[in-house]
């Protein structure tokens, strides 16, 4: 009766350590800060244009003029970085609109750097808001043209950066961007200027939101001949050497959510900071299930950001940056 009765007392017990708040946040393994993310911003055209995004409540399309507001907004939630997409007053078949130097990012870089001169600002480089067409790239006989994409990626790199970009994130996932567009900055005499890679950017339907937010939907065929298929993770390992020989200061996996084992298979072989986009659709799917009562927002929120952290990212680009550096406050 007695020996059963030691054989079933445990002599490790964990929960010791789960005891209270204090013991819980002392051993806690992964730890969240605002510092580590990166605040996207879809910038419009016009004036005093603040215009709500049906399919990501809580995001807005905001013209020029109001950035210095949200400049300071940022700032007090301690939100120390920003990644910006332009919607263009036109489009056209090149996508002209992305490396003209009075364009809708470049006005909007100058315009948040004016409000604050240590704001980090970072600047989606790619084509597709730009171009009638909505794919990544120069469309040439239905196919999107690699080589001849890569100038003008390299183009807006440039015009960004001259803008006061201090990282240009290329996301078009054209062959050789990342080193097309190191050589463009350091003959321009750019050479601070970091490169952040989209290096392994899947062909996920979780970007559907970010589509309807930016205006940015292909008009015929879809991303599947240049983003990577789901289903590889070895290739993402390849992705992420050849941005890292081509001189990515920083490299990113996309998305974040479904692809945490991507995350954790290329962490150790990424010696740069890691980089995850927490992307819309992920954002979208917390705020639809919280908006019903499903779930609790602020906890499945911080969760998730947590095991992006978790399975070794660095930073996380993430719609969610202001409400969780609210959160992380309190
Ligand atoms: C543009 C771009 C996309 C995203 C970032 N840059 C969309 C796409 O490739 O279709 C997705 C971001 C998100 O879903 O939050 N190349
Ligand atoms: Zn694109």
């Amino acid at each position: 009766m007695l020996t059963s009765r030691r054989l079933e007392t445990p002599v490790e017990r964990p929960r010791r350590l789960r005891r209270t708040a204090a013991l819980r946040a002392l051993v806690r393994e992964t730890r969240l800060h605002p510092e580590m993310f990166i605040y996207p911003i879809f910038v419009r055209p016009g004036r005093r244009m603040r215009e709500p995004i049906p399919s990501m409540p809580g995001q807005e399309r905001l013209s020029v003029d109001l950035l210095a507001g949200e400049a300071e907004a940022l700032r007090g939630l301690g939100v120390k970085a920003v990644l910006l997409f332009g919607l263009p007053e036109e489009k056209d078949g090149t996508g002209s609109g992305a490396y003209d130097d009075e364009g809708i990012i470049q006005r909007g870089v100058r315009a948040l750097r004016a409000a604050d001169p240590e704001l980090l600002i970072m600047t989606d480089v790619c084509l597709c808001e730009y171009t009638t067409h909505g794919h990544c790239g120069i469309v040439a006989d239905g196919a999107v043209d690699n080589d001849a994409t890569l100038d003008v990626l390299a183009r807006t790199a440039v015009s960004q950066a001259a803008a006061g970009a201090d990282v240009v994130a290329p996301s078009a996932m054209m062959d050789g961007q990342v080193g097309a567009i190191r050589a463009a900055l350091d003959e321009a005499a750019l050479s601070g200027v970091a490169i952040m890679g989209y290096s392994a950017k899947h062909a996920s339907a979780f970007f559907g939101p970010f589509r309807e937010a930016a205006g940015s939907a292909p008009q015929f065929g879809d991303r599947r001949g240049y983003q990577m298929d789901p289903a590889n993770a070895r290739e993402a390992e390849r992705e992420i050497a050849l941005d890292l020989a081509e001189g990515a200061d920083v490299v990113m996996v996309k998305p974040a959510l479904a692809y945490l084992d991507v995350i954790h298979r290329v962490r150790p072989h990424v010696p740069v900071p890691l980089a995850a986009y927490n992307v819309s659709g992920e954002y979208a799917m917390v705020k639809a299930a919280a908006a019903q009562g499903w779930l609790d927002e602020r906890l499945g929120a911080l969760e998730i950001l947590t095991a992006i952290v978790r399975a070794g990212a660095d930073l996380i680009i993430t719609y969610h940056a202001k409400e969780a550096a609210q959160w992380l406050a309190t």
